[in-house]
């Protein structure tokens, strides 16, 4: 590139490596306009990033400076021989407002004192601190029986004490907490439809507590609605919401630069012109990506997901709607042995789709040294193969009217929704060093990739059946299950939803303490991230091929608004 020239917009002066970020935001613009949402309104709303870089980078330094004040002051909240009880619920504030990385030691610290003697001083301050004081060590690892809440319930311990009921903010903690269940825990059976049968006075306040409980919800956009909740909140701590406010505008930032790049990575491929019936859905795409992993570390990860999920998109498309049949088996053939020579045959698009995905397996390990890359390419080819092959197993389900068993339909299905594909480079990509022997366990589809796998299909066929149906895609799990059982549509979705609440409970267990060494606790986020998007984007209808008005909402609330922060301007002065 040039060195930078003077140009002219609007009378003022900017150099012609801004210039070209408009312009190509522009161009991202058409990308994008399925869901309104331009890129372009980013320098709108901020227009200082494009005039004033310097101060931008000073204004950077005073936040670094402050936000190392802040976290300061709030170490000292939690160290302060504060009250067990204000302890926890500052702890899980901090959580939920996204900032546990930052004080990693510190909740550490508290939790495994906790953990060690069984939270009794705990279970003394009520239902509400026992209810924290559980899902929170569960949420970290810790080993935690339901038995601490004993005390809550009758002699038999089979159900809750009825005089709780008047305890609002209790059962709201309860019923959070219910939802870290391992499998047959009756305890936290009861707990959950006793916090359940809520008084209907409240039932409002509780309508978003009890949409999607707190461990089902991406954990990026909870902290960024949570900040909102929070600002309200008796007894919060100013500290703690500055700087909250200071970190997701610096991620946020930090991802909208990543989403630039993804963007001109699209706009190079040309794939959405060339095929042009594919989802065009870079946003939400990365919207999802970022729900998988948000951490500002991680942006290598982010940016090459986003192109392992806009492939996966659009050769989904490929196989649903634009292949015949002969040139989807062609093309799986070809994968599967990768066999160069056979590109040839080809059509033109499935040309351009192999290369995009040469490229991008490629890139994914490109981060490696030569002998892991070596090692992982054949392990990533294989993953994107198996799953183009039930790709075209589906195909032919659809070609041939065939409906099959609920079972038959799951052994496929749970693949084909991609979350395989997805978890096999998310641990690659966060990954410096790997192992073959991890490579081959994740291959073989362990639970850790399973069951939020099982997830992401079962909730996609709850919300999109209808949709799917119009646009010619195979039966879902729901006509699968009727056909077999005679169920209505009603009890088949009843069924459905019994089966993701049972495969969330499994990977409860799954994640559990010391279970699983040789995932780093970032991929087992990521793991439980994707069932937890899967749950988001699917709540209010199918959040990928139909953004609902909601999703948008959260796209831009999360990637394009900042949070203005009035405190930035009281400090600044
Ligand atoms: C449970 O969820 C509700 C609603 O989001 C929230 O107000 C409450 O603080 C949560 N409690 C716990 C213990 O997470
Ligand atoms: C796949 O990508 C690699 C690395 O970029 C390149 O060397 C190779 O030629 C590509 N293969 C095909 C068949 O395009
Ligand atoms: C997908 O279904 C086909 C046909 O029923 C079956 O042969 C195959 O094993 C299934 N694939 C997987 C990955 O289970």
């Amino acid at each position: 590139m040039k060195s930078p020239t003077k140009h002219s917009l609007g009378g003022l002066p900017i150099t012609n490596r801004v210039r070209g970020t408009i312009l190509h935001c522009t161009r991202y613009q058409t990308l994008s306009k399925s869901i309104n949402l331009s890129l372009f309104s980013l320098f709108l709303i901020s227009p200082p990033i494009i005039f004033f870089t310097r101060n931008i980078i000073l204004q950077e330094e005073v936040n670094n400076r402050l936000a190392e004040e802040l976290m300061q002051e709030v170490r000292n909240q939690i160290n302060d021989g504060i009250k067990l009880q204000r302890q926890l619920e500052l702890i899980e504030s901090i959580d939920r407002l996204g900032l546990s990385s930052l004080f990693h030691e510190e909740i550490y610290r508290v939790l495994s004192v906790l953990s060690l003697n069984n939270c009794k001083e705990v279970i003394l301050c009520g239902l509400r601190s026992t209810a924290i004081c559980f899902q929170l060590l569960r949420r970290f690892g810790f080993q935690i029986s339901e038995g601490i809440f004993d005390d809550f319930m009758d002699g038999d311990h089979d159900a809750f004490l009825p005089t709780l009921s008047d305890d609002v903010i209790g059962l709201l903690s309860l019923y959070n907490a219910s939802y870290m269940a391992f499998p047959g825990e009756k305890k936290m059976e009861s707990a959950r439809s006793f916090a359940e049968i809520l008084p209907g006075s409240i039932e409002s306040a509780i309508g978003h507590a009890l949409d999607l409980p707190l461990h089902r919800r991406m954990p990026w956009m909870e902290a960024r609605m949570y900040i909102d909740m929070y600002e309200l909140e008796d007894g919060m701590s100013p500290a703690l919401l500055h700087l909250a406010k200071i970190h997701f505008n610096k991620v946020q930032s930090i991802h909208q630069k990543e989403l630039k790049h993804a963007g001109s990575w699209w706009t190079r491929l040309d794939l959405g012109k060339t095929i042009s019936f594919s989802r065009d859905r870079l946003m939400e795409c990365f919207f999802y990506v970022v729900g998988i992993v948000h951490h500002p570390d991680y942006g290598f990860c982010r940016e090459k997901l986003t192109q392992v999920g806009m492939l996966i998109a659009t050769i989904d498309d490929v196989y649903d709607v634009y292949g015949s049949l002969e040139e989807l088996e062609l093309f799986t053939q070809i994968i599967d042995r990768w066999d160069i020579k056979g590109i040839v045959e080809l059509p033109y698009y499935m040309k351009i789709c192999f290369s995009a995905l040469n490229d991008t397996i490629n890139g994914v390990a490109n981060h490696l040294y030569l002998d892991d890359r070596l090692e992982a390419i054949p392990y990533i080819k294989r993953v994107w193969a198996d799953l183009f092959k039930t790709f075209l197993v589906e195909a032919k389900w659809h070609k041939k009217g065939y409906i099959p068993t609920l079972k038959e339909y799951l052994s496929n299905a749970s693949i084909s929704i991609s979350g395989h594909v997805i978890l096999f480079n998310t641990y690659i990509l966060l990954k410096c060093k790997i192992s073959k022997e991890t490579l081959q366990q994740l291959q073989d589809f362990p639970n850790i990739v399973r069951l939020p796998s099982l997830i992401f299909r079962l909730c996609n066929d709850l919300a999109t059946s209808s949709a799917e149906q119009e646009r010619g895609d195979v039966s879902t799990s729901i006509q699968c299950y009727m056909k077999e059982t005679g169920a209505s549509e009603e009890e088949a979705r009843l069924y459905i939803s019994m089966l993701i609440n049972d495969a969330w409970n499994d990977m409860n267990r799954e994640y559990s303490a010391c279970s699983k060494p040789q995932f780093s606790q970032r991929f087992i986020d990521a793991s439980i991230n994707l069932a937890r998007m899967a749950s988001f984007m699917y709540q209010h209808g199918d959040g990928f091929s139909a953004p609902s008005h909601q999703i948008k909402g959260s796209i831009k609330s999360l990637l394009l608004n900042s949070i203005s922060n009035n405190l930035y301007e009281r400090d600044m002065q």
